[in-house]
């Protein structure tokens, strides 16, 4: 794994949030107020990662703390978890302006830092929100993408830890869908649902 920090993930996590906060590798950083690079324990069992920050998360450098972090509190909640148990970032770590999508060259140019969390992380589960992370992830591992709504709901099991053991991919809609389509709660409670049935059967 490449880090410089004798193999602590505590503080290679540490070092990357402070190469984030000075990072100027595309666009995003003229518009942004902080950083956002994500929070949670290290290592962890369940990492969950969004689109990008919006306009609360850009005032406090913290993730989904603005009505879609509400609502994934809540989903959190209802399978039994609590926010402090789970790792949440985004794709990108800056905000987009007006929160739009980030876009092709932004992703890639930040995606290099979500490689290197989950490798310094190394969860079990691995839950993308939302188109962006779903095809952002699913490319990463070398996985096809051939459209979101033929990947959200599935499961894909990539080996890891040189095939020592298998990180499972969740893709999952975005908590803030029901902001503007109510009816997508089932089965965004449902993708939830999965996720802790997967938990169960990695104990
Ligand atoms: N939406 C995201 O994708 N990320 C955040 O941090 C907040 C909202
Ligand atoms: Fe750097 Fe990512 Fe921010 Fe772009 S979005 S400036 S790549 S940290």
């Amino acid at each position: 794994m490449p880090n410089d920090n004798g193999g602590s993930p505590v503080l290679a996590m540490a070092t990357l949030a402070g190469e984030i906060a000075s990072c100027r590798k595309c666009p995003l950083c003229a518009s942004r107020t902080k950083t956002v690079p994500g929070e949670g324990p290290v290592p962890c069992r369940v990492m969950l990662v969004g689109e990008g920050p919006g306009r609360k998360e850009d005032e406090t450098g913290k993730p989904f703390v603005g009505r879609a972090g509400a609502i994934l509190s809540g989903l959190l909640e209802e399978i039994g978890l609590s926010r402090e148990e789970v790792f949440i970032t985004s794709v990108v770590k800056c905000r987009p302006p007006k929160n739009r999508s980030p876009k092709r060259d932004e992703i890639a140019a930040c995606m290099p830092y979500l490689g290197l969390q989950i490798a310094h992380l190394s969860p079990e589960v691995l839950v993308p929100m939302g188109q962006v992370a779903a095809k952002a992830i699913l490319e990463h591992f070398g996985l096809p993408f051939p459209s979101y709504r033929e990947v959200r709901g599935r499961e894909y099991g990539v080996p890891c830890n040189a095939g020592d053991r298998e990180l499972v991919i969740i893709p999952v809609y975005h908590p803030a869908v029901i902001t503007h389509n109510p009816p997508a709660r089932s089965a965004l409670e449902e993708d939830f649902q999965r996720l802790k049935t997967v938990l169960r059967a990695s104990r």
